[in-house]
């Protein structure tokens, strides 16, 4: 049976895919996430963000949060290392601002079509953004809702992602309003 296409009112648009969404994908689809961006660090002193809906609490006592994430990011590799990671959350103000800036791999090799050059290219999504360092290193942004700096627990591979679990070890609110939502973002990562 041909599927009908769903109205753009109802379902987001997602550049580059079809209307005709799959039963399940379209289940997947109405669940709610916050916009999050996830701050790591190399040893070294690299430092990353990266765009993550997929984050939640997951224990009180410890408190405990966990990310997905998928595992060819650069963020995992960071987190692997140093064992540590930030969780900013975006503003539902402005926050599509700072996810715009972020929303690219920071690695050119992940965009398909690259050129050889263009995909040596290393993006600092950092720059031009205001932020400090937690005590582990790991980029907190000033224009952020809230953060949340993080101790890795555990690593848990599921799927072509991996679960992070993190201890929670500070955090804050920063401003007033509330996080910036998926749908309000209009970008979708499920399905
Ligand atoms: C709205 C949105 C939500 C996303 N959520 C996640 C997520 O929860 N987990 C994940 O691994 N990638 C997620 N991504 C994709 C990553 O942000 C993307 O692959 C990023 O380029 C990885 O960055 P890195 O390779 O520089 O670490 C999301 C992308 C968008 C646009």
């Amino acid at each position: 049976m041909t599927q009908q296409p769903y109205p753009g009112s109802e379902f987001p648009s997602i550049p580059g895919e079809p209307l005709n969404l799959e039963p399940i994908e379209k289940a997947l689809l109405k669940m709610c996430y916050g916009v999050h961006v996830i701050g790591s660090a190399t040893r070294a002193g690299e430092r990353n963000l990266m765009i993550a809906d997929w984050v939640m609490q997951v224990s009180f006592k410890p408190r405990l949060v966990a990310a997905s994430i998928e595992n060819n990011a650069r963020t995992l590799r960071f987190m692997r290392e140093t064992e540590a990671f930030s969780i900013n959350l975006l503003h539902e103000r402005d926050g599509h601002e700072i996810a715009r800036k972020v929303v690219m791999p920071a690695e050119g090799k992940k965009i398909k079509g690259r050129s050889e050059a263009a995909a040596a290219i290393i993006h600092d999504k950092l720059e031009g953004l205001a932020h400090h360092l937690t005590s582990e290193g790991t980029p907190v942004l000033e224009e952020a809702l809230g953060w949340f700096s993080c101790t890795v627990e555990q690593f848990i591979e599921t799927g072509d992602h991996t679960l992070v679990i993190g201890r929670v070890i500070d955090g804050d609110v920063t401003r007033s309003g509330d996080i910036l939502t998926e749908k309000e973002l209009g970008w979708e990562y499920a399905g």
